[in-house]
C-alpha cells in the first residue's frame, strides 16, 4: 500500500493553512486520536510480520513528514503574526510626546509641608488628631467649660449623638485639642506643630467653613514668653523668606493661653502698576507707610490645661500658638479670596499649584517655585 497520494494532499493542506486556528484543525484531523494518520498506525497490529515489514516505514514515514510540515507551518505563521504585529506597533519617534496629564500640589499642602520642613530644623515633631472630635477635648479641657460665652463664638457643627462617655461629637473648631491629646499620650516635655483641618459654620471671602490651621505646643521647664517670640520670629522670617519682618505681640485673651498675646505682623503698603496698593510683608508696621496686620493667636498655656493634659503645672510650662494655614498661603502667595481654595477649579490649580518634583527644603528656600 502506497500513501504517497494521502502524503502530498495532507502536505498541500498544510502548505495552504492561512493561520493558527486552521493548523491545529489539521493537526487533528491527521495526528489526533481519531486522526487518519493514527488510523493508519492502529493497523499495523493486524498485519502479518511480511506485511508489517513493509508498511510499517511507511506509515511511520509519512507521520513523520506530516509532523514535520505541522511545526514548519506552524512557525512560519507565529513569524509572520509577530511581523505584523510588530509594523502595527511602530512609533514615530520624531512626533512630539503626547500631552501628559499632570497633577499640581495644592497650596495649603505646599504650605504644610513648608511648615514641616521649617520646625522640623528648630526640633519640632508633627503631631495629628481626629477631626471629629468629642466637646471635652474641643473645650472642656482647654478650659472652656459648657457655658463659656467661647463655645457660642466658634460657630460648632454638632453631630445629633453623644460619643460612648456621653459627651456632645462635633468638628473640631480649631487644632487645639491635639494639645490636649499630645500631653495625654507623650507625656512632657512636647515639641509638637499640629496642622489640620478645623470647621465653623461661617462663610464669606475670607471665611469657608472648613479651613486650616497649625497648632503649636511647647511644653517643657522654664519656658517663658521670650521663647514663643523667639520661635514665632525664627519661623516667619523663615517662612516668608525675609529678614526684616518685625512683630507687634499684644494683650489678648484665649481660655486656654494666660497671658494670652495676639502677634500682629508689620507691612508695607506699595502701590502696584494697576496703581492699587498691596500689602508687602516686612518692616515695622510703626514706621511710616506701614501697618500691623493681625496673623496669629498664641500665648503661655494656661496652668489649667496642663493639668488637664495630665501634667503638674508647678513642674511643666509652655506656649503654644494657632495660626490659618490659608491665610498664611495668601499672603505669601498672593490669593485673595479664600473660597477659590476649595472650589476644585483646575485652571486655579494650574496657576497657584505646585510641581509635585518642587519638595521645600530649607537648603533650597522652603518657597522654591519649580
Ligand atoms: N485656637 C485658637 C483659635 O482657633 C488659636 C490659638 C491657639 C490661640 C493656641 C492661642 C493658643 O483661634
Amino acid at each position: 500500500m502506497d500513501h504517497a497520494a494521502t502524503r502530498e494532499e495532507a502536505l498541500a493542506r498544510i502548505a495552504a493553512a492561512q493561520d493558527l486556528g486552521a493548523l491545529e484543525g489539521l493537526r487533528v484531523e491527521f495526528l489526533g486520536k481519531q486522526g487518519s494518520i493514527s488510523g493508519l498506525l492502529k493497523t499495523l497490529g493486524a498485519m502479518s510480520p511480511d506485511e508489517r515489514q513493509v508498511a510499517g516505514p511507511q506509515i511511520h514515514a509519512l507521520r513523520e513528514a506530516v509532523t514535520e510540515a505541522l511545526g514548519a507551518r506552524k512557525a512560519a505563521l507565529e513569524s509572520a503574526a509577530l511581523e505584523a504585529q510588530l509594523a502595527s506597533e511602530t512609533i514615530d519617534l520624531s512626533l512630539p510626546a503626547p500631552e501628559a496629564p499632570r497633577g499640581t500640589i495644592h497650596p495649603v499642602s505646599q504650605v504644610m509641608d513648608e511648615l514641616a520642613e521649617i520646625f522640623a530644623d528648630m526640633g519640632f515633631a508633627v503631631a495629628t488628631g481626629p477631626e471629629i472630635e468629642d466637646d471635652w477635648h474641643n473645650f472642656t479641657a482647654l478650659n472652656i467649660p459648657e457655658s463659656h460665652p467661647a463655645r457660642a463664638m466658634h460657630d460648632t457643627f454638632y453631630f445629633p449623638d453623644k460619643d460612648g462617655q456621653g459627651r456632645d461629637m462635633l468638628l473640631r473648631t480649631h487644632t487645639s485639642p491635639v494639645q490636649i491629646r499630645a500631653m495625654l499620650q507623650q507625656g512632657a516635655p512636647i515639641r509638637i506643630i499640629a496642622p489640620g483641618r478645623v470647621y465653623r459654620s461661617d462663610s464669606d471671602a475670607t471665611h469657608t467653613p472648613m479651613f486650616h490651621q497649625v497648632e503649636g505646643l511647647v511644653i517643657d521647664k522654664g519656658i517663658t514668653l521670650g521663647h514663643l517670640k523667639w520661635t514665632l520670629e525664627t519661623f516667619l522670617k523663615a517662612y516668608f523668606e525675609r529678614e526684616d519682618i518685625v512683630l507687634r505681640l499684644r494683650p489678648s485673651y484665649f481660655p486656654f493661653t494666660e497671658p494670652s498675646v495676639e502677634v500682629d505682623v508689620g507691612f508695607a503698603l506699595v502701590s502696584g502698576p494697576d496703581g492699587k496698593s498691596r500689602r508687602v510683608l516686612g518692616g515695622s508696621g510703626d514706621d511710616p507707610g506701614h501697618g500691623w496686620m493681625e496673623l496669629l493667636g498664641s500665648g503661655m498655656v494656661n496652668r489649667k490645661v496642663i493639668a488637664a493634659g495630665g501634667l503638674d503645672p508647678d513642674e511643666w510650662q509652655g506656649f503654644a500658638f494657632g495660626v490659618g494655614v490659608d491665610r498664611l498661603a495668601m499672603l505669601k502667595y498672593g490669593m485673595d479670596d479664600l473660597r477659590a481654595f476649595f472650589d476644585g477649579d483646575v485652571r486655579w490649580l494650574a496657576h497657584y499649584g505646585f510641581s509635585p518634583l518642587d519638595v521645600p527644603t530649607l537648603s533650597a528656600g522652603v518657597g522654591a517655585r519649580a
